[in-house]
C-alpha cells in the first residue's frame, strides 16, 4: 500500500493515548489503568507516564501490581513505567523546565520501541499538560453522566449568540489541535467516554447524552459508550488488579458484574478504534491505516458542521 506523502504525516511508531479532562474525579486514572492493562493482555507493548505528580495515582496502581506480579500464580502483565518526580524547588519556571526535560526524555525513550504510549494527567492547566495534549494521538476525556462534568465543554454554549466561543478545556484541545496540525500535520482524535453511568437510565443521562452528541459536531469529538459505576472498577486497586485480571482463579468465581465490567473495557477499546497490529503486518502500517480512517471520520464531522 502506498500513502500520499502530500498529505500523510510522518507517523511515529508508538501511539499516544493521553486521558485528560479539566475536571477532577472524572476517572482519569481508572481509564487510564483498565485501558493500560486491556492493552497488555492483548500483546502489544505499552509504555505508561504519570504526569499526576502530586495525585500519582497511576504509579501507585503498577507499584502494587508489580508487587503481585512476583507471587501472583498467573500473567501479571506491566508496562515500563514513568513516574516524572515533582519539581520541588519554589520556582514554578525551574520546576516547568525540570518536570518537561524528564518528560522528554520518557518519550524520547519508548516511541521507537513501545506501539502504545498512555499517559494519564492531573486536573489542573499547566505547561505539560498542554504538552501532553498535543503530543496526542488519541485523547480520552471521560466524564461523569451529569451536566456539571459538561459543563467543562459548554459553559459558553448555552447561549446561541455567543458561539464561537469556546469553554476553557475544549479551547486547550482545540489549541492542541492548532499545533499539532502546524507541527507534523498529525491530528488528534478526540474521544469523550462516559463514566459511572448510572445502571437506571435516568432521563438526566438520556438529556446529557442528546447534549454531547450535538456538541460533538460543533467541538469535533467523537462518543464513546463508557463504563457504568461498579464496585469492580475500584476494589481491585490496592492489589494492583482489575476486572480483566484472572480474578477468579485466585478465590471465586466471576461474578455477572465482573463478567459486565470485562464486556464494557472491551466494548471501550473497541470503541476507540486504536490500530491494531493485523497478523503479520507491519505495526508503522496499522497506524498509517488508522489516521486514514479517522481523518476521513472527521472530514464528514466537518462536513456536517459546515452544513
Ligand atoms: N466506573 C467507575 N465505577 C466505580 N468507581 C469509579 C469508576 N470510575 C472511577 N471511579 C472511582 O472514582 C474516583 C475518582 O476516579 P479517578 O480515576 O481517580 O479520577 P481522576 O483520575 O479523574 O481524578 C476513584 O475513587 C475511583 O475508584
Ligand atoms: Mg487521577
Amino acid at each position: 500500500m502506498t500513502h500520499d506523502s502530500a498529505e500523510a504525516p510522518e507517523l511515529r511508531a508508538a501511539h499516544v493515548i493521553v486521558v485528560a479532562n479539566e475536571k477532577g474525579g472524572s476517572g482519569k486514572s481508572t481509564m487510564s489503568i483498565h485501558l493500560t492493562v486491556a492493552l497488555l493482555k492483548a500483546g502489544y507493548r505499552v509504555a505508561t507516564i504519570d504526569l499526576d505528580t502530586r495525585q500519582q495515582t497511576l504509579t501507585r496502581f503498577f507499584q502494587n501490581r508489580a508487587s503481585w506480579a512476583r507471587t501472583a500464580p498467573w500473567k501479571v502483565e506491566l508496562p515500563k513505567h514513568f513516574a516524572p518526580e515533582r519539581g520541588e524547588s519554589s520556582n514554578t519556571q525551574e520546576n516547568e523546565t525540570a518536570e518537561f526535560a524528564t518528560f522528554a526524555e520518557a518519550i524520547g525513550e519508548v516511541e521507537h520501541d513501545y506501539e502504545f504510549v498512555v499517559i494519564d494527567t492531573p486536573a489542573s492547566d499547566s505547561y505539560l499538560m498542554r504538552l501532553a495534549h498535543s503530543l496526542a494521538d488519541t485523547l480520552i476525556s471521560p466524564m461523569n453522566d451529569s451536566f456539571i462534568d459538561m459543563d467543562v465543554l459548554t459553559r459558553v454554549h448555552h447561549d446561541r449568540g455567543q458561539r464561537g466561543l469556546v469553554a476553557q478545556y475544549a479551547e486547550i484541545v482545540l489549541e492542541a489541535r492548532r499545533k499539532r496540525r502546524l507541527v507534523d500535520n498529525g491530528l488528534i482524535d478526540w474521544v469523550l467516554v462516559r463514566n459511572r453511568i448510572a445502571t437506571l437510565q435516568t432521563n438526566n443521562a438520556r438529556q446529557v447524552d442528546n447534549a454531547l452528541r450535538k456538541l460533538a459536531v460543533e467541538l469535533q469529538f467523537r462518543v464513546a459508550e463508557g463504563l457504568h459505576d461498579r464496585v469492580i472498577f475500584r476494589e481491585l486497586f490496592p492489589l494492583g488488579l482489575t476486572a480483566m485480571d484472572a480474578i477468579e482463579e485466585a478465590s471465586h468465581n466471576l461474578t455477572p458484574s465482573q463478567q459486565s465490567a470485562r464486556r464494557e473495557i472491551a466494548t471501550l477499546v473497541n470503541d476507540l478504534r486504536l490500530p491494531s497490529r493485523a497478523e503479520g503486518a507491519d505495526y508503522l502500517e496499522s497506524r498509517h491505516v488508522w489516521f486514514e480512517a479517522i481523518s476521513n471520520y472527521y472530514r464528514e464531522l466537518t462536513a456536517k458542521k459546515d452544513d
